[in-house]
């Protein structure tokens, strides 16, 4: 009888971890992000609700292309808490994406979100890679109108393979996804990871290690 409790207990946390690992549901109808406040919480502070206006649920420009003339050809700009402090709590965020002709997004993961990307204009080749030990490359490519998934957590890139420009816009499910670019965190940390952690980590010459470091 205990262990059928203690199972029952088991599968009850479990659940509760599941749940958990979203953010939270909001306990009222909004909680302006207030950037003044010194009070540290799991997101950012209310602002005082008779203070709240139209301003801040609101972003302007996301019909206005992003310049992509850098070395990766390719421009996110982010519409999320940052930008609209009426997002805060409710675990939501935008983000355009413009493509130069061969323009790249590089290999990234959003710690907190899923993405649903849709292709506004032009040809996108996009992918994700599972989770270990299967490492499945899941790829597409995309045209406009088209829409792709990138579950939670999964490596992802995107790569215009059109004539001219492309165009995408993603939502993401939360007000802060985050983004962790592959070669930057592997490559370009501050301070650098020990030469011999990544030689050994890629088996090759600690010498490509450096080279990749000096990239950043
Ligand atoms: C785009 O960025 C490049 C490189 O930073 C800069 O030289 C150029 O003036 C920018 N173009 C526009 C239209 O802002």
């Amino acid at each position: 009888m205990a262990k059928r409790a203690l199972m029952l207990c088991l599968i009850v946390i479990t659940c509760a971890v599941t749940i958990n690992a979203f953010e939270p549901s909001p306990l009222q109808d909004f909680c302006v992000a207030d950037p003044s406040s010194q009070a540290r919480v799991n997101g950012l502070a209310c602002l005082d609700s008779k203070l709240v206006t139209a301003q801040h649920f609101s972003f302007s420009g996301v019909h206005i292309a992003g310049n992509t003339s850098n070395p990766l050809g390719s421009r996110v700009t982010p519409v999320n808490v940052v930008q609209i402090p009426g997002l805060n709590t409710l675990g939501i965020s935008l983000a355009r994406i413009d493509y130069a002709p061969t323009g790249v997004v590089p290999p990234h993961t959003h710690p907190r979100a899923t993405e649903v990307l849709t292709v506004l204009e032009g040809s996108l080749y996009v992918g994700f890679v599972t989770s270990n030990p299967n490492n499945q490359l899941i790829t597409k490519v995309l045209q406009k109108g088209d829409v792709f998934v990138f579950p939670v957590g999964l490596v992802h890139f995107q790569k215009n393979v059109g004539y001219g420009n492309t165009v995408s816009i993603s939502a993401l499910s939360s007000q802060n996804p985050g983004v962790i670019t592959i070669a930057n965190a592997v490559f370009g940390s501050n301070p650098s990871i020990e030469d011999s952690v990544l030689a050994k980590a890629f088996q090759i010459d600690k010498s490509i290690i450096s080279r990749l470091q000096a990239q950043f």
